[in-house]
């Protein structure tokens, strides 16, 4: 099994979400929980962008044991002094250091040409190896890079003395096959790729930042940068959780993950309270709704049993247990099974009675809930008694 390096963003690209604001004190809870779900490496801040953004990767880099802590700096003498300064306490830090490799920000934002680029891709890792020897370079926008640049591009910087070479999909624009083909022609036209590791950072604009990461992972990168509930700019970052469930569940990859998947739902709710950022019901893994079942077929299937409609057991993912939601699409063996654990035992002929009762209320609300079959379950009752 290859370990695939788990680099989390959550306090770094996923900060950068509008509202999701952090101050140091929150910042350091969250890296020191995020330490113990597993992530190898923790993005603590942007420490030239604020005093408050210094001051919190400074203090990670005091709190945190084990977890590597990067500082992002762009390819600037002065933000990569200040990233190193910031990462001063660090027992292993990292300085992320890069520049746009594409045609948009080769012309567009830098007015510039490709060859003084490479240069100032090469001095940046150059002036980051005074601080450290853990030095990971971004190729910003590589997903609309041209992959022989980027190829001339990764070579020189790995030359520098990058160990760790980030290949972001920056706008979310790649497809999973395309991706996956930039990382192969990395691996097989770089001479020295195999001194650093290949990092994977995705973007979400169409929804295909965990597929373009998977993707990339199987075509020979080592590392995957997420965040937690997949926060991040616009739509967000690759979702650490579903990569780290993905690897779990699909054994036949050949990849790992230090992480602890039980810890996945408790951090992620403290997460989304600390940034005041609700998670979807629908998210994968982490979503209120990710272990319901509401549908008729669904549920019979469920209650026979769960693998039928569940890849995962809640409990590894540390969620509540699966949940059985009545609405106007149940059916009766859902009905039986709520109201058997309400501790109502009724045959089959009262299901099949009470059953029409549970529509009529159903079609008129949403959720049927624990009150609605009690008051039914008691009508119900006392009119059979007074038959009986
Ligand atoms: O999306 C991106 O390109 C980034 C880099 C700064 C790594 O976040
Ligand atoms: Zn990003």
């Amino acid at each position: 099994m290859k370990k695939i390096v788990i680099f989390d963003t959550t306090l770094r690209d996923g900060e950068q979400v509008p509202g999701c604001k952090l101050n140091t004190k929150e910042k350091v809870e969250l890296a020191l929980h995020l330490e113990k779900l597993g992530v190898d490496v923790i993005e603590a801040g942007f420490p030239i962008s604020s005093p408050g953004d210094f001051a919190s990767v400074e203090e990670i880099s005091k709190a945190v044991k084990d977890a590597v802590i990067c500082g992002l700096s762009r390819a600037v003498k002065k933000d990569i002094e200040v990233a190193a300064q910031a990462l001063k306490y660090a027992k292993r830090p990292r300085i992320h250091t890069g520049i746009g490799t594409s045609d948009y920000h080769i012309k567009g934002k830098f007015n510039s040409t490709q060859d003084d680029i490479l240069e100032r891709a090469v001095q940046c890792v150059k002036w980051a190896r005074n601080f450290t020897d853990n030095v990971e370079f971004y190729a910003e926008d590589a997903g609309r890079t041209h992959n022989e640049y980027l190829a001339r591009v990764i070579e020189k910087v790995i030359a520098a003395g990058a160990t760790t070479v980030n290949i972001p999909d920056t706008t979310g624009y790649c497809l999973p096959h395309q991706y996956g083909e930039k990382i192969a022609y990395l691996v097989n036209n770089v001479p020295n790729i195999d001194k650093a590791v290949i990092s994977c950072h995705c973007h979400n604009d169409l929804g295909l930042a965990t597929a373009n990461s998977i993707a990339g992972i199987i075509n020979g990168a080592g590392q995957i940068e997420c965040t937690i509930n997949g926060l991040g700019e616009r739509a967000g970052n690759t979702s650490l959780e579903e990569v780290v469930m993905i690897i779990k569940q699909h054994k036949d990859l050949g990849f790992t993950t230090g992480v602890q998947a039980e810890m996945l739902n408790p951090l992620s709710r403290i997460v989304s309270d600390t940034m005041r950022m609700p998670v979807q019901p629908n998210k994968a893994i982490v979503g209120s709704n990710a272990f319901s079942h509401s549908s008729g077929i669904h549920q019979d299937g469920f209650l026979k049993d769960a693998q039928t409609y569940e890849i995962i057991n809640p409990a590894d993912v540390g969620a509540d247990s699966s949940k059985i939601v009545l609405t106007a699409r149940s059916g009766r063996s859902a009905l039986a099974y709520r109201f058997q654990k309400l501790g109502f035992a009724f045959d089959r002929n009262d299901v099949d009675t009470l059953y029409e009762q549970f529509l009529a209320v159903a079609d008129s609300k949403k959720e049927v809930t624990d009150e609605d079959l009690e008051t039914m379950a008691k009508q119900y009752s006392a009119k059979e008694k007074v038959i009986a």
